[in-house]
């Protein structure tokens, strides 16, 4: 059965001023949705068709006959993560995610800084993660379509730093961008419900 492109998880409006409708329209109208046409036109008819997004991606990591196949299902996977990792209504972290905040990096400000960073210095495009590493949090950067579970790894928040995820609103500052998201938008809630899953 072919993929669907997900609705975004709220109204197309909802997380401006910081991220605009029109942002969020092409981001996920165009950029999103091509993905996962693509992902279709390449796996049609053939043993993949059938696989969940999860195994497919497993299975074209680092096969070198289906880079397509692994850019574009890892870019569906990215982008429906990404949408999940943000909230208008993003608050603060629980006590409980607090404290593995803290354990991790320090502090809530340390994170983000590190956070920010890791966003900051991924040359190119990409994305970066807060993910869980051997039970303790930690932060990595990814180029392109690649991801945590290409490398084992368990994520539980990102942030598209693909110029796609930003120009239109912030043009060239992708510093900017990425602080606006760690103040303003990012579901807490969604890094504690991946923190038990
Ligand atoms: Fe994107």
């Amino acid at each position: 059965m072919a993929f669907e492109l997900p609705a975004l998880p709220y109204a197309a409006n909802a997380l401006e001023p910081y991220i605009s409708a029109n942002t969020l329209n092409f981001h996920h109208g165009k950029h999103h949705a091509a993905y996962v046409a693509n992902l279709n036109k390449l796996i049609e008819g053939g043993p993949l068709a059938s696989k969940a997004l999860v195994d497919i991606i497993g299975k074209a990591a680092g096969d070198a006959d289906k880079v397509g196949i692994f850019n574009n299902a890892a870019q569906t996977w990215n982008h429906t993560f990404f949408w999940n990792s943000l909230s208008p209504k993003s608050g603060a972290p629980s006590a409980a995610l607090a404290e593995r905040i803290d354990a991790a990096f320090g502090s809530l400000a340390a994170f983000k800084e590190q956070f920010k960073q890791a966003a900051v210095s991924q040359f190119g495009s990409g994305w970066a993660w807060l993910i869980e590493d051997n039970g303790k949090l930690a932060i990595m950067k990814t180029g392109n379509a690649d991801l945590p579970l290409a490398h084992g790894k368990k994520a539980l928040f990102t942030v598209d730093v693909w110029e796609h995820a930003y120009y239109l609103d912030y043009q060239n500052r992708r510093p900017d961008f990425v602080q606006t998201v760690l103040d303003r938008l990012v579901n807490w809630d969604f890094i504690a419900a991946n923190l038990k899953a």
